[in-house]
């Protein structure tokens, strides 16, 4: 089985909720390339911060939480396959917290997900179907004293992996801002805004930032530019 077309049906089945014509699309624009079988993410994990506001914010821009998920093992790459050390999503955090002053929580899920591409996509297929909260393995942060959460995630089937909502349901994010940031193949953020603006009436849910998954290691202006916006980053 040739694996560029393995895992572009798999990624079609996988973002069977979009329409065909954009998906045929959007695959076009990640045209195979092979399946590479090296990482560009090769730093050290990064390490979690045990947390409650432990940051000085800068002058005016409150506190900020840094929330995310992201899973390490083979995953979608330029229409490939690839094995990543570091998830996609932890690379674009570490990058985030390297350019504004936030306390940084990682949302790990009890029952680890494979590091098996499809075994990941059949195992979301099911918590979605079930509406399953899937376990958080650490206790979760109080956010009292926080102003505004970056919550980050990979996109799963053109929306957040089902243990964001796990993580949404156990915190208190009524009042505070909410800044989606995800990482992707081709969906950008995909249903995300509109599902946390559901899901949050009681926060404001700003501007998101979608990353490929392919490009986390070259985003720092697209970063830079996003965190301008969002007014933590003079
Ligand atoms: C189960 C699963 C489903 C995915 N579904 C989509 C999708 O619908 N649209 C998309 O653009 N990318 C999809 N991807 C690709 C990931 O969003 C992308 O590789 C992301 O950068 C992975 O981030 P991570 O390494 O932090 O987990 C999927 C990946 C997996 C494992």
């Amino acid at each position: 089985m040739n694996p560029s077309s393995l895992d572009r049906r798999s990624l079609l089945r996988t973002i069977g909720g979009i329409g065909a014509a954009t998906a045929v699309g959007a695959l076009a624009a990640c045209a195979p390339s092979g399946a590479p079988v090296t990482t560009p993410n090769t730093t050290a994990p990064g390490t979690r911060s045990d947390v409650n506001p432990t940051t000085s914010p800068a002058a005016g821009k409150g506190r900020v939480l840094l929330a995310y998920f992201s899973r390490p093992g083979e995953n979608y790459f330029n229409g490939g396959r690839i094995n990543l050390t570091i998830g996609n999503t932890e690379v674009l955090s570490q990058l985030i917290a390297s350019l504004v002053a936030v306390d940084t929580y990682r949302i790990e899920a009890s029952d680890p997900y494979s590091n098996d591409y499809l075994a990941t996509v059949a195992r979301n297929v099911t918590e979605e179907a079930t509406n399953a909260r899937p376990g958080i393995a650490t206790p979760l942060p109080s956010l009292v004293g926080y102003d505004t959460v970056l919550l980050g995630s990979p996109i799963w089937n053109v929306q957040e992996p089902m243990i964001m909502r796990t993580f949404m349901e156990g915190v208190d994010l009524g009042g505070l801002k909410v800044h989606p940031f995800v990482t992707h193949a081709m969906s950008g953020l995909g249903n995300v805004p509109a599902n946390y603006a559901r899901q949050l009436p009681r926060s404001t849910v700003g501007e998101g930032l979608a990353v490929r998954g392919e490009e986390v290691a070259n985003s720092r202006p697209a970063v830079e530019a996003w965190l301008r916006r969002i007014g933590l980053l003079d």
